[in-house]
């Protein structure tokens, strides 16, 4: 009798989710039907809606609720808590899978080579943005003790950066975030957050709505100066182009022809300054040393020689994330990607067998969550193309029982779909006294037990 096609997920965040609801949608679903396992390195599934998306975002992350529904389905599980390859290899993925679909993501900061990146005060917004989203890996306290502070970039992760930068404790206090970073908050000094962007206000990478909000705190006073406001021929045919870049245009084109207003904390969103080095004294940061560029008709800029130094004691780094290389498959430096065709990993002899990319660790770490739903539509019609044209490789253990058997043995402590229920109604708990949704569970080892893994 035909048995289901058994395919293995690497990665539970919303690409890996989206590509087991594009299997679960296929007609191979039907006959002889789908079998897809989950693995996903921390106990609780999601990816970075649970560990990016901001906290004072909860409609965004209310898109877990939508993909309740994937894992819901009878012909999916969940292996939380379980690394690849620390807890299974890609030989053994493929002893217990007909293909294995990587969704890894991506965790860390892409680095920014200026000269003092490496003082004291001087963090990655990634590090940042895992402690205040309760990140099990990352320390519990982070040092919020300048009262001047420099963001670098100015896509949507800087926005998240500098907003909760200069939101109160108290403004915060009624999202998930647990109590360490409710304590950390409290204790910010930080008056003024100064946002750099190289280029101009036609290239700014926000989002409008995300632009729009930071004017919504009633603590926040955004400043944008006037000067900062050019555009070229590149630039205008970029806001003709693009209405999202025009709508932002236009926010921070009327932000810089109004009064300043007196809210406690100011926030400036800079143009045209190109960081060139973090200064520092001590090792600490003192200060933060930006070029003025210029636009060169095209869209681009051009360094001027002309430098300010900037009063801060601490610099955020938000120029990007970076995946980490997967072990045992291609690497491509340059984009920290994964090669592929279509979702198809491509080493030097061509399309690997049964091995598929999605999501960020295939095309890179540029889109919103609902711009993996697409990739993994794609990557999985490439798999089930394979499939019907008998591409696949035949896996050893097909049976669902084996890889249980398999963890079992390795003594990984593993969390499951029934799980994550236990934790969230834990979560939820912890707020309910507070009349909050849900409070965070930060430790590893709480999350596991939490999760009765
Ligand atoms: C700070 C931040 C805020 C964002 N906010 C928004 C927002 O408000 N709205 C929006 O639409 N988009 C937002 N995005 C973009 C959105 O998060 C991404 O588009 C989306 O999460 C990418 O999905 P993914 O599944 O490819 O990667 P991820 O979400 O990173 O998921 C990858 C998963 O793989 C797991 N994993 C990684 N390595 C391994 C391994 N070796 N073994 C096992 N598991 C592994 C990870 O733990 C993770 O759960 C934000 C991004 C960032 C960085
Ligand atoms: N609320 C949301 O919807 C939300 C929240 C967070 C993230 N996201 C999404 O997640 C993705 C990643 O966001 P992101 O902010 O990390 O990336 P991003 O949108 O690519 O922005 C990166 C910023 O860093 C700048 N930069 C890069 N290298 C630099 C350097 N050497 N010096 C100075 N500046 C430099 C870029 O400027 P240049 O353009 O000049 O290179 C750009 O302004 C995006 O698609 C974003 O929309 C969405």
């Amino acid at each position: 009798m035909p048995r289901p096609l058994r395919v293995a997920i690497v990665g539970a965040g919303p690409a890996g989710i989206y590509a087991a609801d594009a299997l679960l949608k296929s007609e191979a679903a039907v006959e002889p039907g789908v079998s897809i396992d989950i693995f996903e390195r921390m106990p609780a599934p999601f990816g970075l809606i649970r560990y990016g998306v901001a906290p004072d975002h909860p409609r965004i992350k209310g898109i877990i609720t939508a993909l309740h529904q994937v894992l819901d389905k009878p012909q999916v599980r969940l292996f939380g808590n379980v690394d690849y390859p620390g807890d299974i290899s890609l030989d053994e993925l493929r002893s217990f899978y007909d293909a294995v679909i990587f969704s890894t993501g991506a965790t860390a900061d892409r680095a920014l080579t200026i000269p003092g990146v490496d003082l004291d005060g001087s963090f990655g917004a990634a590090d940042f943005v895992s402690w205040y989203d309760g990140h099990p890996d990352v320390p519990r306290t982070w040092p919020l003790d300048a009262e001047k502070v420099a963001v670098l970039g100015v896509g949507n992760v800087a926005l998240d950066v500098a907003r909760i930068l200069a939101k109160t404790a108290d403004e915060l206090l009624p999202t998930e975030i647990p109590a360490n970073v409710y304590d950390g908050l409290k204790a910010n000094k930080a008056l003024e957050v100064h946002v750099f962007g190289r280029r101009g206000p036609a290239q700014a990478k926000f989002s409008p709505m995300e632009l729009r909000e930071l004017d919504h705190s009633p603590t926040i006073e955004v400043i944008v100066n006037p000067e900062d406001i050019d555009y070229d021929d590149g630039s205008i045919a970029e806001r003709r182009g693009n209405k999202q870049t025009d709508m932002v245009a236009k926010t921070l084109e009327n932000w810089a022809i109004r009064d300043i207003g007196d809210r406690p904390h100011k926030l400036f969103l800079h143009f045209f300054e190109s960081p060139s080095e973090i200064l520092g004294e001590d090792g600490k940061v003192v200060g933060l040393r930006t070029e003025r560029t210029e636009l060169d008709g095209t869209g681009n800029v051009k360094g001027t020689g002309r430098f300010t130094d900037w009063d801060v004691q601490s610099v955020y780094r938000a120029v990007g994330y970076l995946s980490d290389e997967l072990p045992k498959l291609p690497w491509d430096v340059e984009t920290g990607t994964v090669p592929d065709e279509g979702g198809r990993v491509i080493d030097a002899g061509g399309p690997m067998q049964s091995t598929y990319v999605t999501g960020w660790i295939r095309r890179g770490p540029i889109g919103l969550i609902g711009h993996t739903k697409g990739d993994a539509n794609e990557t999985v019609a490439n798999l089930l193309a394979d499939h019907a044209a008998g591409r696949l490789g035949t896996p050893a253990s097909p049976e669902p029982a084996a890889v249980e058997d398999f963890l079992a043995e390795r003594s990984v402590r593993y969390t499951t779909w029934e799980g994550w229920y236990r934790l969230d109604a834990a979560e939820k708990a912890l707020g309910e006294p507070q009349g909050r949704a849900r409070v965070k569970i930060v430790e590893r080892e709480e999350m596991l037990d939490a999760s009765g893994a």
